[in-house]
């Protein structure tokens, strides 16, 4: 079993998004004490809509940030946002109606909060910098 909680490689040096990131961590952490404490389907189900609209809170919130700046891969970045947002539906489905494991599902969305992050986050935090630093010349 994988320990889901915040680590400092998450920690990309934007301070809005890393506090909205670690937000999302403890959402996700929430749903994998959830699963290991058996809860009734109905909350699991409210904890998975909570994860979900904090998601795409924060995603739009990253969204505009790309926006202000002109970020070149803005289309690219806000699909993998959509792309999450339509598996989250599905795999909360699959809980509700099939009984898919809901600690499966929150090792799903750790590892890929994991990846996006230190990959694709990073990439736009670097081009925030930049656009800061050209702002100030
Ligand atoms: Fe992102």
């Amino acid at each position: 079993m994988i320990d889901i909680k915040w680590d400092s490689k998450f920690e990309i040096g934007h301070p809005r998004i890393d506090a909205e990131h670690r937000a999302f961590v403890d959402l996700i952490r929430a749903v994998s004490l959830e699963a290991e404490r058996d809860c009734p389907k109905e909350k699991a189900m409210r904890l998975l809509l909570e994860v979900r609209k904090y998601a795409e809170f924060h995603f739009v919130s990253e969204e505009n940030i790309m926006l202000d700046i002109g970020y070149p891969d803005y289309a690219e970045h806000r699909e993998e946002h959509a792309w999450l947002l339509r598996r989250l539906e599905d795999e909360a489905h699959s809980y509700y109606t099939d009984s898919a494991p809901l600690e499966e599902l929150a090792h799903f969305m750790f590892n890929w909060f994991a990846l996006h992050t230190t990959t694709v986050d990073k990439k736009l935090v670097a081009s925030i910098a930049a656009h800061e630093a050209a702002a100030k010349t």
